[in-house]
């Protein structure tokens, strides 16, 4: 593997990857700012362990609502992320956590170049990919891979499974040419723990959680230095769940790979992340080291979310408190003034409805050295005890 990923290095950046759509450049028009042949340059070169590869600002998408059939007027659009910002480490993983619908696959599309961004960048070794296009663009796109949520639906039956894995090396031949392809697939399917012999069969002939190995095997093969992983283990038994991630972080310290790791479930994030973010309605609540999050959490829908992570041990369950959060989630096209979470935050109060709380450290905990000094979007941001067992 080590030979796989000398040969992806070396090569010219090119063309995508597994999910190798064209994105939708045209929707947009798009400015490069350094000539193409910088752009890739400096797409190839390394970045120190410990500085961002990934910097995210006030990420913008929004879906526009139409009506009619001939003459489409738009009448609205869906906020699906509403100015997300943050940082992605080389070689961490930072998890993405939130409600169905809160807007985590969109972030993972556009961290893609897989949608067209509204408005924000995302800078990728420095230079803003979602202004990027050509050769540049391709680049960007080998280098940051996605391993989706359903192992079921994300492979298609009628291929092998060398086929699957070996798919994108036919967009970027350079990586592996055609007489190597065959000990390349095999090497990776032995990298994600299968038998290299299983090359020439078909998904079908897998369990769940052997098709997320093909999966992950598939978004290594390009060698990238990202991996956006949206709900790769939800549609998994919670046994095999432990192993997929196990193999993930074993993974990551082999090849220096950074990871977003997208989940629903809070417990699930905690093992793999080294910070979370909590998202809630197109924007991000709080965001932490796992430590701040889990164990000082200071923004309520956090608190919430923890309160209902289940606790199996009856004595620490005695006394809980659990946070009931009242009201279902608003839509994502008419979002509350001032607070999204206002409408469901059992702490509201006027200054919710009027003024939209920043992410940041709050005030009262600035320049403090306690953990519950980190960035929460919350006017009356405090620390509650809340019992889980995430
Ligand atoms: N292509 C699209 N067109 C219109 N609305 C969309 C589209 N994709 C997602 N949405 C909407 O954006 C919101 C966020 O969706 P999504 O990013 O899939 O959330 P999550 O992954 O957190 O469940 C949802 O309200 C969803 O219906
Ligand atoms: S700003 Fe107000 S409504 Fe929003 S989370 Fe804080 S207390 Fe609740
Ligand atoms: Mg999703």
């Amino acid at each position: 593997m080590a030979e796989l990923g000398k040969a992806a290095s070396s090569a010219e950046g090119s063309t995508a990857d597994s999910v190798d759509v064209t994105p939708n450049a045209t929707e947009v028009e798009r400015v490069d700012s350094a000539t193409e042949a910088e752009a890739v340059a400096a797409l190839d070169a390394p970045v120190d362990r410990g500085e961002p590869i990934l910097q995210v600002r006030n990420l913008v998408k929004h879906f526009p609502m139409t009506q009619g059939i001939l003459f489409k007027k738009k009448i609205g659009a869906v906020k699906a992320v509403d100015g997300v910002s943050f940082d992605l480490h080389q070689g961490e993983t930072l998890g993405i956590v939130g409600e169905s619908g809160c807007g985590k696959s969109t972030v993972a599309k556009l961290l893609m170049s897989l949608e067209t961004a509204t408005s924000g960048e995302v800078f990728y070794k420095g230079q803003d990919i979602t202004r990027l296009s050509g050769r540049a663009l391709k680049a960007v796109r080998r280098n940051i891979q996605m391993v989706f949520q359903d192992p079921y639906t994300s492979l298609n039956p009628r291929m092998t499974v060398g086929d699957i894995i070996g798919e994108p090396f036919d967009i970027h031949p350079e990586v592996a040419p055609k007489g190597d392809r065959r000990r390349k697939v095999q090497e990776l399917l032995d990298v994600v723990g299968l038998n290299p012999e299983y090359i020439n069969r078909y998904p079908h002939q897998f369990s769940g959680g052997q098709r997320q190995r093909i999966g992950i095997a598939r978004g290594l093969a390009l060698n990238p230095e990202i991996i956006i992983c949206d709900e790769p283990v939800s549609a998994l038994d919670v046994s095999v769940q432990a192993q997929v991630i196990n193999l993930m972080e074993k993974l990551q310290d082999e090849f220096n790979l950074s990871y977003v790791f997208i989940a629903h479930d809070l417990s699930i994030v905690r093992h793999i992340s080294d910070r979370v973010g909590v998202m809630y309605l197109g924007q991000m609540a709080e965001i932490g080291t796992d430590t701040q999050i889990y164990d000082h959490p200071t923004h309520p829908y956090t608190q919430a979310l923890l309160s209902a992570v289940p606790v199996p041990d009856p004595e620490s369950r005695e006394g809980r408190e659990r946070i009931i959060l009242t009201g279902d989630v608003p839509s994502p096209a008419n979002p509350p003034s001032g607070c999204r979470f206002r409408t469901r935050c059992w702490k509201a109060q006027e200054k919710c409805a009027t003024e939209v709380p920043l992410l940041a450290v709050p005030e009262r905990f600035a320049g403090q050295d306690t953990p519950a000094a980190h960035e929460s979007a919350c006017h009356f941001a405090e620390e509650k005890d809340v019992v889980h067992a995430a």
